[in-house]
Order: C-alpha cells, then structure tokens, then sequence
C-alpha cells in the first residue's frame, strides 16, 4: 500500500473515509477517474456511485473524472437518466409508465456526460449537472449547483453556480496548462509537491521532465 501507486484504494493509513477512486470505480460502467483523485466521504466511500445520480445502462452517457481531483462529502453528479422534456405540452414522462405510450429512451434529452479536468476541487454537497464540462485547476464551492461549464482556474459557487473569482494569476494558469504536471511521471511530481504547494511557477517549472 502506497500512496503513489494509483491502484490504492485508502491512501492514508488509518484513514478508510479517504479513497482513490480509481481503484474504487474500476470496471464501472457509467463512471471513469484518472489517478490520484480522491474522495473523502463520512460514511463509506465504496459508496461513490450512488453519488452519481440517474446513471441508466440504456442512456449513453458517462461521468469522467480527470487526475488528481479532491472530491468531498456528499458530492453528487447528475447524469441524463433524469431529464425531463421541458420545450413539450407537458413534462410528465407518459411513456416511462408503458401502458401510456411508448417512446424510445435514447430520444430522450441527452445533454451528454460529465467532464471534470485534472486538479479541480469539488466542495461539499456540490452538485454537478448533466453535460457540464468542468476545466483543468478549477474549484467548485460548497453547495453549488453546477449548471454551465467551468473555465479552467476558476472558482464557482452558488445556485446556479457563478465565477467567483480566478484561482491564480492569468499567465500562471496559462502556464500550468502548458505544464500539464498531472501528466508528468509520478517521481516529478512527487519532487515537485513542495513546488506545486506554493505559489512560485518558476520553482514549479524545474521539476518538468
Ligand atoms: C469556494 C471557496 C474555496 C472560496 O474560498 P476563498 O478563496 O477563501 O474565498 P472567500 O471565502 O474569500 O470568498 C470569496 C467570495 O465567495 C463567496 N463564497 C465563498 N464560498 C461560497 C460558497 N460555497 N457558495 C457561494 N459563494 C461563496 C464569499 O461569500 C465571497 O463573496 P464576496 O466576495 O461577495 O464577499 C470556499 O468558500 C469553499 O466553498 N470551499 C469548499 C470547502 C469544502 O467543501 N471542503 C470540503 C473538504 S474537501
């Protein structure tokens, strides 16, 4: 067991509420995460799928989850399973009922899946909805509802979620892009951790392989 091998499931002795989730979600279906990225969870975090809401098997659509993301508590993701028309007569779902009417699933509205980049925090109790695409470096505040796409380095908060500020200088998050750490080897980054915990892109930019 060890923290830089991806395939741990509890990276932290003595600490089952944190997990990476690749190792969790290996094999699932409707769900994919890079390495490192974690989850923290009060109850269990072999739970995590059941964060990821309206994932239908007959609905092509999928949450994917790039490296190095912090997931808290309670985060959820809405996938297209529960869309509704909203541009019909009614919103009732007749045809969800058979003796109603039928209608083909895969007709239904499919805003596509979920996209998260790489080193983005997503905060307690926030919600993703379905078709969003959330940048590299990006954070999403506690309780937000995430309803449009995120641009990378920024923070969003609130329902809807709206940018609450850039997370770092402009020429540093256009610099971390070209960087792109996450891909790096993990021996560099590693070497580069203290580097990546400070604020100093010149220091950061040593340990590029
Ligand atoms: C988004 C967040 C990172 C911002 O932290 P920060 O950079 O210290 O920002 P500040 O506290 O100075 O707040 C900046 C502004 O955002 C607003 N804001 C902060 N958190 C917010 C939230 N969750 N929802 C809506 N607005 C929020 C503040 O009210 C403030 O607005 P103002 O400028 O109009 O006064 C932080 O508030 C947050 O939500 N962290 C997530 C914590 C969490 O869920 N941890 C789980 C364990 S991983």
């Amino acid at each position: 067991m060890s923290a830089l091998d991806p395939e741990t499931l509890h990276p932290v002795p003595g600490q089952p509420s944190m997990a990476y989730l690749k190792p969790l979600i290996a094999g699932h279906a409707k769900i994919e995460a890079g390495e490192f990225t974690y989850i923290h969870s009060f109850d269990d975090p072999a739970r995590f799928p059941e964060q990821v809401k309206y994932a239908f098997d007959f609905i092509e659509d999928k949450l994917v989850i790039g490296k190095f993301c912090s997931i808290a508590h309670g985060a959820s993701f809405v996938l297209n399973g529960g869309n509704h028309f909203a541009d019909r007569l009614s919103s009732y779902p007749f045809p969800v009922f058979g003796e109603w009417g039928e209608q083909d699933p895969g007709a239904w509205p499919n805003k596509g899946g979920i996209e998260i980049g790489h080193d983005v925090w997503i905060g307690w109790d926030a919600t993703i909805l379905p078709g969003v695409k959330i940048g590299h470096g990006a954070i999403i505040a506690a309780k937000a509802v995430v309803t449009s796409d995120v641009a990378p380095y920024t923070i969003v908060g609130g329902n809807p979620a709206r940018p609450i500020k850039a997370r770092l200088p402009e020429d540093s998050a256009t610099r971390l892009l070209e960087l792109a750490w996450w891909d790096w080897p993990v021996e560099h980054i590693r070497a580069a951790s203290d580097a990546l915990m400070k604020a100093d892109i010149a220091a950061l930019e040593q340990y590029a392989p």
